[in-house]
């Protein structure tokens, strides 16, 4: 039977559902030069090993068309994963490495050279493999299909007795409508849906996903999550970095692209989505479809585009966006976008959701705000200091959960103050979220797409953009000082309901 804490007793976490190493497999990764490799891909497999999830019977077989050798690799990872340990800024930022741990990655690196164009990489990789294995697409865009039309064409992508191929495709899938149906198209003649992991690294992150958790394991949040209760949702991707060297990447995508149909709808559905029938990866699936089903295409009315001028960056001037290194000093590419979008279901009819990403803003904030309306009885009013309630769901940098709530400030009368109710996932959980790369190698080494982006989400996903990559196509962009809150108009956007954005400094 389950015990209620006392109030002087601290609430201790149950101890995690034990999780068996994953099957043996070999990882071929295709771009083992890039920059994924280095600093997303080794520190997810060293924490896998730390924590006892990968098989003895594992190897990595890295591929890339420069010169190397297998011992060459090592080094060269060996070398960048000791100095994330000695860099305070790095995403993986371990007290110490683990030789043990890094020495078992490192044991398992093989490398081979060769042309991600060219039959004879193909071949000489059906040579080497046997198996269970990963093709893990860790390149540019542009090589998705040459590389699976290719893995097909030699039999690579062939399961036979009973072991598995698998394929993960990273982000851009597609850069609109058409050219993300032609890759689905292209993927799927050659391998089935299940064989295909698309990935979304938003959906790896630990405060993603406890989202489905938080809604639907506490009975207190569901009877208010819907029109009735909640007056707009607001969803937040504010980064303070510019474009860094991504300047010939982000010219051809923009922010749009970059961030919109892919992680932000990502948060977007994990706040809207309906109660999954299962935890099932298809019912999951199923339900985030159909949301997105459900969403209107965005109206380019209502939606704005800014990109960044030179400004400031805590103290230090920076530059303008076409200022930057490889980027047209006339450039029209967008690197922040606000929209509203408008769901057609019973559960959101009405309700707008206002949606906004940007870099080189004055806060770094990944968050989801729930705002409510107002109370039903009117026994208090904005006089009294009544002020709307809003739950923030915190993903980055804070990890938590933040409930605005009015009280009585103490003393005579009755006058209200704002309270805030919360809890962030470290003060609980002595396990720290990891570079969510982990959980999403671990569910492709198993096979669970849970996590993973299906076919008709992503198209559905384009299909709600598409009408504003057609109409931005000549649309001029408006300019915003690098260390803002974005573009003025992206306030108009709001105003007219009598909203406006949460501030970027949280507050
Ligand atoms: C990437 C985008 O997918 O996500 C980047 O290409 C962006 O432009 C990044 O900076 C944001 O991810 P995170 O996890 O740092 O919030």
């Amino acid at each position: 039977m389950h015990r209620t804490p006392t109030m002087s007793e601290p609430l201790r976490t149950e101890t995690p559902m034990h999780v068996g190493p994953a099957p043996p497999c070999t990882l071929v990764i295709f771009g083992a030069h890039g920059d994924l490799t280095k600093r997303l891909l080794m520190p997810a497999l060293y924490n896998l090993v730390v924590a006892g999830h990968l098989p003895d019977a594992f190897r990595i077989l890295g591929v890339d068309h420069n010169h190397d050798s297998d011992e060459g690799w090592r080094r060269l990872l060996t070398e960048t994963i000791h100095g994330f340990a000695k860099d305070p800024t790095a995403e993986f930022h371990p007290d110490r490495i683990d030789e043990g741990a890094w020495g078992f990655v490192r044991d398992r690196l093989d490398y081979q050279k060769g042309d991600f164009e060219a039959e004879e990489t193909y071949r000489s990789l059906a040579a080497s493999i046997d198996g269970n294995a990963i093709f893990y697409l860790a390149v540019s865009a542009r090589f998705f299909g040459p590389i699976v039309d290719r893995l097909g064409a030699a039999g690579l992508l062939r399961e036979r007795e009973g072991a598995f191929r698998r394929v993960v495709v990273e982000k851009p899938f597609g850069s609109d409508l058409a050219s993300a149906r032609d890759l689905n198209a292209r993927l799927l003649a050659q391998a089935g849906e299940g064989q295909i992991f698309r990935i979304d690294h938003f959906l790896g992150k630990e405060t993603v996903q406890s989202l489905l958790v938080l809604r639907f394991a506490n009975r207190i949040l569901e009877p208010a999550w819907n029109r009735d209760h909640i007056d707009c949702v607001e969803i937040t991707a504010a980064e303070t970095i510019g474009v860094e060297e991504r300047g010939g990447f982000y010219e051809t995508t923009g922010a749009l692209r970059d961030m919109v149909p892919n992680h932000l709808f990502q948060l977007l559905c994990m706040a809207a989505m309906e109660p999954p029938a299962s935890l099932a990866s298809e019912d999951v699936r199923d339900t985030k479809a159909a949301l997105i089903r459900s969403i209107r295409p965005a109206v380019p009315s209502e939606a704005v585009r800014g990109q960044y001028g030179a400004g400031d960056d805590a103290g230090h001037s920076v530059s303008a966006y076409r200022d930057e290194p490889d980027v047209d000093p006339g450039s029209t590419t967008e690197t922040y976008v606000a929209l509203r979008l408008m769901i057609d279901s019973p559960r959101w009819d009405g309700v707008p959701f206002y949606l906004r990403t940007g870099k080189r803003l004055s806060g770094r904030r990944t968050e989801i705000v729930i705002h409510f309306k107002d109370p039903t009885t009117d026994l208090f009013d904005a006089e009294a200091g009544l002020r709307s309630g809003f739950m923030r769901l915190r993903i980055d940098p804070e990890h938590g959960v933040a409930t605005t709530l009015n009280a009585k400030r103490p003393g005579p009368g009755i006058s209200l103050g704002q309270v805030i109710a919360g809890f962030d996932y470290g003060d609980f959980f002595a396990e720290k979220p990891t570079v969510g790369y982990e959980t999403l190698l671990y569910d492709c080494m198993v096979g669970d797409s849970t996590l993973f982006q299906r076919a008709d989400m992503i198209e559905g996903a384009w299909a709600i953009v598409d009408p504003l990559i057609q109409a931005w196509r000549a649309a001029p962009v408006v300019s915003y000082p690098a260390g803002s809150d974005g573009p003025d108009a992206a306030n108009a956007l709001l105003a007219p309901d009598g909203r406006a954005w949460s501030r970027l400094d949280g507050r």
